[in-house]
Formats: structure tokens, sequence, C-alpha cells
């Protein structure tokens, strides 16, 4: 029975696989039209321009052999068909620019219109319980992401999502602090429904570390300080240590001054995490989302930094999603997502015991060690 379970989810792995493979190839095939199309209209300009020039030249020199022009008027003629020509030229560069400028403009429009989200700015709430009562979501009208979902993630709890990869884990954190509005139910704070309260309001009381982490062309140190303007250096140096940022940024050649790039491409994807974890520190919010916050460390750093985020999370609501089981290993309560919906609720403990969709995602993890 175990092992058909098991083979179940493999094949459900295999399939996304397949899945991803055929988007890529799918991409790679759109992005080579259109590079061949601008290609061959830029390519055919520049040639149709160039035997503009060479007509010019070739009938020129004829005229002025038979007598027709002056010496004078032929130059006077190469050198305006040489002027006109890059002019002209950069005219058709521009043209194919358009092309790409048109999808950015597209985005930018849906952008414009997707409803601003307006509350109140005074919000003093009871407690940092957060609710989910029967919430329906889509990010659009083609596939339903959230359906029903509904739990608590109470005050001084660790609450953790799990769930395969795209069951909804993240959307359901970020619903919590109000990124989108939802179509169907509650999301409260404090007993309070977020969607009456100010988003930048409500963003006050969260520290989050999200799965893609943001990081800006400046200082390590300035990258932390995001977390909490007008930190001190201190308070920064402690964050840093404690989210084991400490050992690698001694190396650089300008410690907690080195510049990190364009979203810090001079890091690696862990280096880049522990900045992201250092910023959530410093911000000491009440509540915590902690969304695959620790996925690219090795084993050792991640339970260095787990100490550190221990110290964060005292007395706080937290909601952690982690594909390691071991990462959740000490929740108070996991909550397992599944195509939208929730598929089982309950301690660690409890849904070991079951056999249900956790048990099976920890056999197979065990299995892959
Ligand atoms: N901004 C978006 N616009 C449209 N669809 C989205 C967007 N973000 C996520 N989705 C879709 O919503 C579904 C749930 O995505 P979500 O990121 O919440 O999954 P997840 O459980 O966090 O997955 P993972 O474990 O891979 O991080 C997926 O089908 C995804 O394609
Ligand atoms: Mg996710």
């Amino acid at each position: 029975m175990r092992a058909e379970s098991l083979w179940k989810i493999s094949r459900k792995a295999s399939k996304t696989c397949r899945k991803f493979d055929k988007d890529c190839i799918k991409y790679e095939k759109t992005q080579m039209d259109s590079d061949v199309k601008v290609g061959m209209f830029l390519n055919s300009a520049q040639g149709i321009l160039k035997m503009g020039l060479a007509t010019v030249l070739i009938t020129g020199a004829r005229l002025w052999t038979k007598g027709e022009i002056d010496v004078f008027t032929y130059l006077v003629f190469i050198v305006c068909a040489a002027t006109i020509y890059n002019p002209v030229f950069l005219v058709f560069n521009n043209l194919a620019e358009l092309f790409f400028v048109n999808v950015r403009l597209r985005r930018f429009r849906e952008m414009d219109q997707m409803p601003i989200q307006h509350g109140n700015t005074e919000f003093t709430p009871a407690n940092y319980d957060i609710e989910f009562k029967d919430v329906d979501f889509n990010y659009n009208e083609n596939k339903q992401v959230l359906k029903k979902v509904s739990f608590t993630a109470k005050q001084g709890e660790i609450t953790a999502l799990v769930g395969p990869s795209g069951s909804g884990k993240t959307t359901a954190a970020k619903l919590a602090a109000r990124f989108w509005d939802i179509q169907g139910g509650t999301v409260t704070l404090g007993g309070q429904d977020i969607s009456k309260i100010d988003p930048e309001t409500l963003l006050k009381n969260f520290s989050i570390v999200f799965q893609d982490v943001v990081l800006f062309n400046t200082s390590i140190k300035d990258n932390i300080r995001i977390g909490k303007r007008g930190a001190t250096d201190e308070e920064i140096l402690k964050v840093a240590k404690l989210a084991g940022c400490d050992d690698f940024v001694q190396k650089m050649p300008q410690g907690y001054d080195t510049v990190i790039g364009e979203n810090g491409d001079t890091l690696s994807g862990g280096e880049r995490q522990r900045i992201s974890i250092a910023r959530a520190l410093l911000k000491d919010a009440p509540i915590i989302l902690l969304d695959e916050a620790t996925a690219s460390l090795d084993v050792e750093n991640e339970s260095k930094i787990q100490r550190g985020i221990s110290q964060l999370v005292k007395g706080k609501t937290v909601i952690i999603i982690a594909h390691r089981m071991r990462t959740i290993a000490n929740a108070d309560k996991v909550v397992v997502l599944q195509d939208g919906h929730i598929a089982e609720t309950g301690s660690p403990a409890e849904l070991k015991a079951k056999d249900g969709l956790f048990c099976k995602m920890l056999e197979l993890q065990m299995n892959k060690n």
C-alpha cells in the first residue's frame, strides 16, 4: 500500500518535470521566433539601405563618365547618401525596440488596471492570531488557486504550511498579509477583517522572508537596514550574526560595506537568504512569514540559523513553509495543502500517526536521503 502511494507521488513528480520541459521548449521556440523575425526585419532594412548607397555610387559614376553631372555633384550625392544611411537605420532599430516596449507596456497596463487596496490606517489588534475562514482565491479566472481554505495560525505558535509544489502555500502566506484581496471567505488578524485595513499599516506587523529573495545593488549593511529604517550598525551586526551572515561577510574585502551587485548577484543563494533572514530579524514584527527561508542552506548552516530564528519567533505568530520535513519538526501545527484545499491538519505527531499525505511526504524524503 505504502509502495503504491510512493509510486503515485513520484509519478506526479515526473509529470511535473515533463510539463516543465515542455514549457522550456515552448519558451525557447517563442524566443527564437521573435529573434528571427526582428533579425530578418533589421537585416532586410539594412540590406535595402546599403543597396541604395550602392545604387547612388554606380548610377552617379555612370552619369559622371557620360558627362551628365560634374564631379562635385557626384561627391555631394555620395556624402548625402552615406549620411542619411545611419539615421534611417537607427529609426529601423528603434522600430524593433518598439515591439519589446509594447510587451512591457501591456504589463504596465495590467498593473495599472489592478484595483487599489484601501483600508483603515488605525489598527490595534487584540492579539495576533490569523484566521482563514473558507478562503477562495484565484489570480485569474482560469484557475481556482485556493478553495474553501480554513485554518488558524495562533500567536505564540508555529504553523507550518506543507504540500506539493503549486498547492498554494506561498499564496496562502501572502494572503495573510493582504498581498491580494480574496474572492470568498475572510482572513482576520486579531479578529479584524484584514480587507478593511490599509495594506501598509498591516505590513508593519509582518516580518517576511520570501522564497524569492530581493536584494538591492548597495552594501550588505544597507540591505539589512531595509528591515528597520534608522537601525544602528550595532543592531545590524547583532542580527547579521544571528542569521549566520558574519562568517561570509568577514571574508569580503569591505566587510559589511561591500556592494553586492544587482539583486545580490555576487552572492550564493544561501548567502542571499541569510541577508534576507537578518533583515527580518531586524524588523522584529509580531508576525513572521518564512517561505522556504532556509531552503538554499546546507544542514550545518540551517541548524545554526534555526537558533537565530527561534529567538525571533518567541511569543509571535509564525507561519513557516518548507519542503524539508526537518525544518518544520518544531511546528505546533501543520496544515497540509493539496491542489488548493486543505488535505489534513494537526500536530506533526498526529499527522504521523495518520496514513495521509503528510506521512507519504515524510516517507518520500526519507527514501531520498
Ligand atoms: N502571481 C501569480 N499569478 C498567477 N498564478 C500564480 C501566481 N503565483 C502563483 N500562481 C499559481 O498559483 C498556484 C499556487 O502557487 P504557489 O506559489 O502558492 O504554490 P506553492 O505551494 O508555494 O509552490 P512551491 O512549493 O513550488 O513554492 C500555482 O498553480 C501557480 O502557478
Ligand atoms: Mg511557494
